[in-house]
């Protein structure tokens, strides 16, 4: 309902089956769902184990309450505990205002790189990342 983009059913359970600790919904007192992250790892042998996060949103009627930001901290959380995640990382829109404010100003992430023309559309996506291990 939120996002222009979203993906097939197979796409929801093929991160539901591999990653089941990685996602997260959020309730309200009746039980009916006003968010979620679907969060996923990359699977580059290349690289650092590290986490994604697939997709976020949030209810418009249950927005600026701080559930984007928990539902981002417990996958944070789970992709350290459970697969040591060395980093995390994320596409935006690059006119998404909300999105990069929880992103870089809340959450901490930095903008890692730009991808020209990521989304369908032709708008550019912010690639950003958020180290999840304290320095050595
Ligand atoms: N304008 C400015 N800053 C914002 C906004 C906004 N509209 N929304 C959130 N923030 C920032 C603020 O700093 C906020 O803290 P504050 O309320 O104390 O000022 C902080 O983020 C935490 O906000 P939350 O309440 O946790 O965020 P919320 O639950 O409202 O959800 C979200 C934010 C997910 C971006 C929501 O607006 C939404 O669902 N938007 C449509 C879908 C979307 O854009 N999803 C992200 C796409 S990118 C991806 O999926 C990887």
């Amino acid at each position: 309902m939120n996002l222009p983009e979203n993906y097939q059913m197979k796409y929801y359970f093929y991160h539901a089956l591999s990653w089941p600790q990685l996602s997260f919904v959020a309730e309200d007192l009746n039980g009916k769902i006003v968010g979620y992250v679907l969060a996923k790892m990359e699977e580059d042998p290349e690289d650092a184990p590290h986490g994604h996060i697939t997709s976020l949103s949030v209810m418009r009627t249950y927005r600026r309450l701080g559930i984007a930001e928990k539902l981002m901290t417990q996958a944070q959380k789970s992709m350290v505990e459970a697969f040591n995640a060395q980093y995390v990382s994320l596409h935006v829109r690059k006119s998404n205002r909300a999105a990069l404010q929880l992103y870089r100003d809340t959450l901490k992430f930095r903008i890692h790189d730009i991808e020209k023309k990521y989304y369908a559309d032709g708008e550019d996506a912010y690639a950003m990342r958020k180290d999840l291990q304290p320095p050595s």
